[in-house]
């Protein structure tokens, strides 16, 4: 039994035998040129070609009408909220974990976000626990396809229609991810996605909005585009949107050509990202108390922002998890990206509490949702590009499985 490199053993992993990590976001040369034309072109912004394919084509992709790109990913959740009748006073459900964007965009439009616990496997919003969550003031809710798992859908939307309310899917997680046969963001009124920097398709930053539903289309447009219809210019006359602030949250026609050739790549990216976790799935399945974060229930393909381990059974559940991410570490692989934590607990909500006001659904505090989070490690996506990568991270966690005795050693030390 080789010794840990954490107790004077040899490394695991040393010379070319690394992780891996795919230089992200993408870069090639043809897009450098398409990217030159559209600067020669003069046809930077103001509703340009260039968005417009890029708007339709990744819309009818996921299976929605109509697509409506704007500058970064919170904006699409605030201008969702907004073109659903959302604000001041109301009440919008958002799971316990995800980036405090999709919360904070309620906060935005002076609604109240209420967050409910995840599942534990899956850590999307639990289903079971949203119909609880539910008032008079709720106005939306905002499952999120969160890393590598898709939220049931079906039970969300089940109960949302129940009660009339509106889904809006945060999808900033899952480009390209179908639900039972159709793409995420068409199963709710309005499906929101971010192309931030690190994110499974990205310009730098920038966000869209999908619907189905044409007259949500034309107030999304009018919300980004302060306040004018599709293919009207500034100073064409048109009666202003009731009721709607409207601002300018219009994205480029630069990023709309970077986006429109990933979006080519994306089904054989995402091909790639899912065989290679079903891959490390099979390859872990015999040390015990680890898991991956499960796939969504009807999720085919499962698209990947990150993916994660959870550390949460037998021998694991009394090591922490840092200590796990160092034993990693010193075997020479790097392990270290965890999860976003619960949102309630992001300085934004607590800097300022009045101005940061929610309310956490049954009691003050989502504890499904902070002891998986204390128990999950992982990577971002563009690990899962090299099946190398899956062998490694299996080789070294039996490693660290075999020497389970040391590593509670270790343990102790650090108590
Ligand atoms: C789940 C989720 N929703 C929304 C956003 C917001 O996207 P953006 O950073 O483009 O505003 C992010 C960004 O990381 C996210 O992870």
């Amino acid at each position: 039994m080789a010794q840990l490199a954490s107790l004077g053993g040899n490394k695991f992993v040393s010379g070319n035998r690394m992780v891996k990590e795919f230089s992200w976001p993408p870069r090639d040369e043809q897009t450098a040129e398409l990217l030159k034309e559209v600067y020669m072109s003069g046809k930077w912004s103001f509703n340009s070609e260039a968005e417009q394919a890029f708007e339709n084509d990744f819309a009818q992709y996921h299976g929605a009408k109509y697509g409506i790109f704007m500058v970064n990913g919170t904006t699409t959740l605030e201008c969702a909220l907004t073109a659903l009748g959302c604000g001041k006073g109301d009440e919008v459900i958002v799971p316990a974990l995800t980036w405090m964007a999709t919360a904070i965009a309620a906060s935005y439009v002076g609604a109240i976000p209420v967050f409910v616990d995840v599942e534990p496997t899956t850590l999307c919003m639990d289903p079971a626990k949203l119909e609880a969550a539910i008032t008079p003031r709720t106005k939306a809710i905002i499952p999120v396809h969160v890393y590598g798992s898709m939220a049931d859908l079906d039970k969300i939307l089940q109960i949302a229609d129940a009660h009339n309310i509106p889904v809006i899917e945060d999808c900033a997680h899952m480009h390209g991810g179908f639900w039972n046969g159709r793409g995420v963001g068409s199963w709710g009124k309005i499906g929101s996605f971010s192309f931030q920097q690190s994110k499974t398709m990205s310009s730098g930053e920038g966000g869209i909005c999908i619907t189905n539903d044409p007259e949500l289309a034309d107030k999304l447009y009018r919300l980004k585009h302060i306040g004018y219809s599709r293919g009207l210019a500034q100073g064409q006359a048109q009666k202003a949107p009731e009721g709607l602030l409207c601002h300018n949250y219009r994205g480029t026609a630069f990023q709309a050509v970077i986006l429109h050739q990933q979006l080519k790549a994306l089904p054989g990216l995402i091909k790639t990202y899912s065989e290679n976790m079903n891959y490390l799935t099979e390859k872990i399945k015999d040390i015990p108390g680890v898991r991956v974060q499960s796939p969504g229930r009807l999720a085919s393909p499962q698209a990947y922002y990150s993916f994660h381990l959870i550390f949460d059974g037998g021998e694991f559940n009394d090591i922490p998890r840092w200590l796990i991410s160092k034993i990693c570490y010193d075997e020479g692989v790097n392990i270290g990206n965890g999860t976003h934590g619960a949102v309630y607990k992001h300085n934004l909500f607590n800097l300022n509490r009045e101005k940061g006001e929610y309310r956490i659904a049954g009691g003050d505090s989502c504890p499904v949702c902070e002891t998986v989070c204390g128990r999950t490690l992982g990577w971002f996506h563009q690990t899962l590009m090299y099946r190398e990568n899956m062998d490694i991270i299996s080789d070294v966690l039996h490693k660290v499985a075999e020497n389970m005795d040391e590593v509670r050693e270790l343990a102790k030390d650090w108590k």
